[in-house]
């Protein structure tokens, strides 16, 4: 299949989105597929009320069918041909967040195929706020289902080159729009019972849900050292193996000190061990620390990889480039990735429920 392609930018004028935006847009009302930015990681969509198009999206990804798939609106008024009896809560909340990085889980409109909820009642929903998400699904005219616009396993795209390295040739369209500010895929928020309840940690933390309704819980299945895979998660997204690079992932907390150590010490034993190439991901304070340790050890360089996930304390920036490094460790052909995992607080919580997937479980606290 031939995929199409345009960049469009954020600071672009209304009539220039509208014009780049009209042709990819049209493809999508025409049951088609198109990758595009949002603020959190890329999407793939399609028409959400076509069950042929919603098709195309699971057989692009490679995607269990049995995993659904998030809606995506450009309006209030869009939700009523997707959701029904959505309760005052769910209107605060959104009121509050909305456009932005947080997914609601509301019942599901009887119109709307099983197709995109994997048979269940009830259905996931978002409206964006990046501009050029916004224009599309506006344009489109329809309400637009739309998974990470990954293959089904690998880190979630927060560029426009990562969709084309899982995707070209598979969708019939990528519109580019840079680099996704948070990095980080939305939290969903299932609002159907009483107190709502966290399914998948994202930028929009727990804190700041109590803030607004005055209580959230989390899905207990998705806490712990590692993530049950078993089947009892409230989102069966969670169930799957995800965001794995190719490398073997293991994740260390503890204290600054502490985790340089551990980090210069594992990295000798390995490279003692064999031909590897290592990567490591640490705050930015410790890269230099480290980067001066393995000079002064006279380590071979060729086979470490150091990279900096963000200054210690700047958890934005931490989940804004997690993804990114991951696929590049992948890219520089690493063997094992050494990675500083973070207190599982505000958007700490979204950080260490992505590590803990790439990890598998294999996660330390020193
Ligand atoms: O930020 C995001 O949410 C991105 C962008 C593109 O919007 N989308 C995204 O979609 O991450 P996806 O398909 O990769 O993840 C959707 C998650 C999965 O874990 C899925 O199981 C869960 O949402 N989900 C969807 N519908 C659900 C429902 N009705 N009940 C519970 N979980 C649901
Ligand atoms: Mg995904």
């Amino acid at each position: 299949m031939t995929t199409h392609l345009v960049s469009v930018s954020i600071n672009d004028s209304d009539e220039q989105l509208t014009s780049k935006l009209w042709a990819p847009a049209k493809c999508l009302s025409e049951g088609g597929t198109v990758a595009f930015p949002t603020e959190t990681v890329y999407g793939l969509g399609a028409d959400a009320t076509s069950e042929s198009a919603v098709k195309k999206i699971y057989a692009a990804k490679g995607r269990p069918s049995d995993n659904p798939l998030i809606v995506h609106i450009a309006s209030l008024d869009m939700l009523d041909e997707i959701a029904h009896s959505i309760g005052d809560l769910a209107h605060r909340l959104m009121h509050a967040f909305w456009p932005g990085p947080i997914t609601f889980v509301l019942h599901k409109h009887p119109d709307i195929s099983n197709q995109v909820t994997g048979g269940l009642e009830t259905i996931a929903v978002r409206m964006p706020s990046h501009p050029i998400a916004l224009k599309l699904i506006a344009l489109s005219g329809r309400p637009i289902a739309a998974p990470s616009a990954n293959l089904s396993g690998k880190p979630s795209p927060t560029q426009s080159k990562d969709v084309k390295d899982d995707l070209l040739g598979r969708v019939d369209w990528i519109v580019d729009g840079g680099d996704s500010e948070v990095g980080l895929e939305s939290t969903v928020l299932d609002v159907t019972g009483s107190v709502p309840m966290i399914l998948r940690p994202g930028k929009i933390t727990q804190e700041e849900i109590i803030e607004i309704v005055g209580a959230c819980e989390i899905d207990p299945a998705i806490m712990g050292a590692t993530i049950d895979t078993t089947g009892t998660a409230k989102s069966p997204g969670v169930k799957y193996k995800h965001y794995a690079p190719e490398a073997e992932v293991h994740v260390y907390i503890g204290s600054n000190t502490e985790i340089v150590k551990i980090l210069f010490d594992l990295t000798q034993k390995m490279l003692n061990a064999g031909d590897m190439k290592v990567g490591i991901m640490a705050f930015e304070e410790d890269v230099c620390v480290l980067n001066q340790l393995f000079h002064s050890a006279k380590f071979n360089r060729d086979q470490i990889e150091v990279r900096s996930c963000g200054a210690a304390g700047d958890l934005t920036a931490y989940g804004k480039n997690l993804f990114n490094l991951l696929r590049g460790f992948d890219a520089l052909k690493c063997d094992v990735i050494l990675v500083r995992g973070v207190d599982e607080y505000g958007i700490g919580q979204a950080i260490m429920n992505r590590l803990k997937k790439a990890a598998d479980g294999k996660v330390t606290r020193i």
